[in-house]
């Protein structure tokens, strides 16, 4: 049997990946993986280990012992932990991807996943439809590491033959898992607080555009490039990925559509300066004529799911 290894399967992609990961290639061909001691309750149908990103040998021997022939390395810092902790963000970011493609390089390893973010774009990318190519000055040290990891893809994938797949994932909107530490964090919490009937506190602005996508869209598109023919991957680097973009005012106004007594302020902090340096929308076009991706939700549709399935 192909095992497939997910490491930071506890996090907000992991966590719903793993689960449709084993609807769609059974429970033992999917092995999670996580620093944490435990894993959540709607993925124990199935292997988990306590694993260090960071601790090469460890990670090594598993997968060489395991036979491990996919990765998707999801173990991170997002955008608001990473400028809290630079230093330790740059490390992690950048030290499990090299022990996973090298292990590539080594032909241990046969595919990897790795995601990329909006991050990678900065203050002089063109800010709406932004292209696939084009001005990536970022200013986080998240979008950094990002930027500096597809870099590093590409190199490995054109020097050494390693087939690794990457998408740069827009903000993600989950009810199965909660968000880890990113900017984009408010389009989730915000469903929360609606539930509660409680008033939320917004830290963008009410205009702050950012490109977003609910998590089913993410994870059909995770699957669907690591299914697509090599020859139909032509971008090494990442992908540029879209679903919706919106502004805190128009998913409160969304979300009032629903529940008319839903109220939000706004009263930004450290994470406004990182939102304004991100794009408002994506141009996505070489991921749909290359691997044929077209998104599902739109904002409404969103919405709807978010609140019944809360
Ligand atoms: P998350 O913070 O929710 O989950 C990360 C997981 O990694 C956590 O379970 C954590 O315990 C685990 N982890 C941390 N350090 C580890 C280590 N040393 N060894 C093993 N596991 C470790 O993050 P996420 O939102 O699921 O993001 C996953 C990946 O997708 C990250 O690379 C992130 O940059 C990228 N991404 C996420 C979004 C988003 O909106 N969620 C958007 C763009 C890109
Ligand atoms: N959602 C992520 C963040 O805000 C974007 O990569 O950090």
């Amino acid at each position: 049997m192909k095992k497939t290894l997910v490491l930071g399967a506890c996090g907000q992609i992991g966590t719903e990946l793993v689960l449709t990961l084993r609807q769609k290639y059974g429970e033992e061909a999917i092995i999670a993986a996580d620093l944490k001691e435990e894993c959540p309750l709607i993925i124990k149908n199935g292997p988990y280990i306590q694993l260090d990103a960071l601790d090469k040998q460890q990670v090594r021997s598993y997968i060489i012992e395991n036979n491990v022939k996919e990765v998707y390395l999801l173990a991170a810092l997002l955008s608001a932990t990473a400028e809290k902790n630079p230093d330790f963000a740059w490390k992690l970011n950048m030290e499990g991807l090299f022990t996973i493609l090298d292990l590539a390089k080594e032909k241990y390893v046969d595919k990897i996943f790795w995601p990329s973010s909006i991050a990678v774009f900065g203050p002089t990318t063109p800010m709406d439809k932004t292209p696939q190519h084009t001005i990536m000055e970022p200013t986080t040290v998240y979008g950094i590491s990002k930027q500096a990891g597809e870099r590093w893809c590409e190199y490995y994938s054109l020097k050494f033959g390693v087939d690794v797949r990457s998408i740069r994932y827009p903000g993600l909107i989950s009810y199965k898992s909660l968000p880890g530490g990113g900017t984009t964090d408010y389009a989730v919490d915000i469903f929360y607080k609606a539930k509660e009937q409680v008033k939320f506190n917004c830290f963008l602005k009410e205009d702050t555009a950012l490109p977003m996508m609910f998590m089913d869209d993410a994870i059909r598109a995770t699957i669907e490039l690591m299914e697509a023919p090599i020859e139909n991957v032509k971008i090494k680097s990442s992908y540029n990925l879209a679903g919706i973009s919106f502004t805190p005012a128009d998913l409160a106004k969304a979300i009032q559509k629903e529940m008319p007594n839903f109220q939000i302020e706004y009263n930004p902090d450290f994470r406004q300066a990182i939102a304004d340096s991100w794009p408002n929308s994506i141009d996505d076009s070489m991921s749909t004529q290359h691997w044929g991706w077209q998104p599902k939700f739109d904002l409404d549709g969103m919405v709807r799911e978010m609140l019944t399935n809360l």
